[in-house]
C-alpha cells in the first residue's frame, strides 16, 4: 500500500518525504486556502514546488464544475508538470471530463466519492484514481454506510472487472481506518502529515528506548 501526504504544506510534505514512507500528495481547494495562495499563477507554482519535493502523483483539484471549464483547468494543471493528476469532482460534467482526460493520457484522481456505485462509474470512465471519503462518510451516517464496507465492495467490484482505477483511500481520521484499508487492500491511503507522524510512535517504543540507553550508559 502506497501512502500519499494529504497537504499543501511544503514543510509538511517535505518532512513527510525525508521519511522515504510516501509515494506522492493530494491536495485540495480547503488545503490550497490554508497556505494563503492566492492567484492563479501562485497556485500552479505552489503545485510545481510540491511537485519537485515528491517523487510520483500529486492530486491538484478542479474549482469549475462546467465540462468545458474543467478542461480548460484540467490542461492548465497537467501542463504544470507530469507528476500532476486532475482531480475532479464526480458530478456528470465531471465525469464527462474524466473520460475526455483519460482518452487524452491525462491522469485523473475522481474526489467526493461516498459510495460504491460512484467508484463504479469512475471506473468506467477511465479514471486514475478513486478517492473514497472514509471519515466522512462515517461522520455523516455510521448506522448505515461504514466506510470499509464500502471500501471493500469498491475492492470487490473492480476485481470482478479487472478496472485499472487504483482505490485512494482519502478522508482518513485514525490508525483504525489507515489498518483497514491495508487488510482490505487500498492501492493507496492519503493522510495529513499529523496522522502518518503518529504511526511511528508507540508508548512501549519510547519507554523501551529509554530504559536500552540508561542501561547502556549505566556501564558506558
Ligand atoms: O483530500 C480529500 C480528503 O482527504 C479530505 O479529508 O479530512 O477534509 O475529510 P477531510
Amino acid at each position: 500500500m502506497i501512502f500519499f501526504i494529504d497537504s499543501a504544506n511544503l514543510d509538511e510534505i517535505r518532512t513527510a518525504n525525508d521519511l522515504g514512507i510516501i509515494g506522492g500528495v493530494t491536495t485540495n481547494p480547503t488545503l490550497i486556502s490554508k497556505e494563503l495562495i492566492s492567484g492563479r499563477n501562485a497556485i500552479l507554482d505552489h503545485y510545481q514546488k510540491i511537485c519537485n519535493i515528491v517523487p510520483g502523483d500529486v492530486s491538484a483539484e478542479v474549482i469549475s464544475t462546467k465540462f468545458k471549464d474543467i478542461i480548460t483547468e484540467g490542461h492548465q494543471l497537467s501542463e504544470v508538470n507530469k507528476k500532476i493528476v486532475v482531480k475532479v469532482p464526480i458530478i456528470e460534467d465531471g465525469l464527462k471530463a474524466i473520460d475526455y482526460f483519460s482518452k487524452n493520457n491525462i491522469k485523473t484522481n475522481c474526489t467526493l466519492v461516498f459510495s460504491a456505485s460512484q467508484a463504479l462509474l469512475a471506473a468506467k470512465s477511465g479514471a486514475t484514481y478513486v478517492s473514497p471519503f472514509m471519515g466522512r462518510i462515517d461522520d455523516w451516517d455510521k448506522k448505515t454506510a461504514s466506510s470499509i464496507q464500502i471500501l471493500a465492495d469498491i475492492k470487490k467490484i473492480f476485481k470482478n472487472y479487472q478496472y485499472k482505477t487504483k482505490i485512494l483511500a482519502a478522508s482518513i481520521r485514525n490508525q483504525e481506518h489507515i489498518i483497514d484499508c491495508a487488510k482490505i487492500g487500498a492501492d493507496v491511503v492519503t493522510a495529513s502529515f499529523k496522522l502518518l507522524s503518529s504511526l511511528i510512535k508507540h508508548p512501549l517504543t519510547e519507554s523501551g528506548l529509554k530504559k536500552f540507553i540508561q542501561d547502556y550508559k549505566r556501564v558506558n
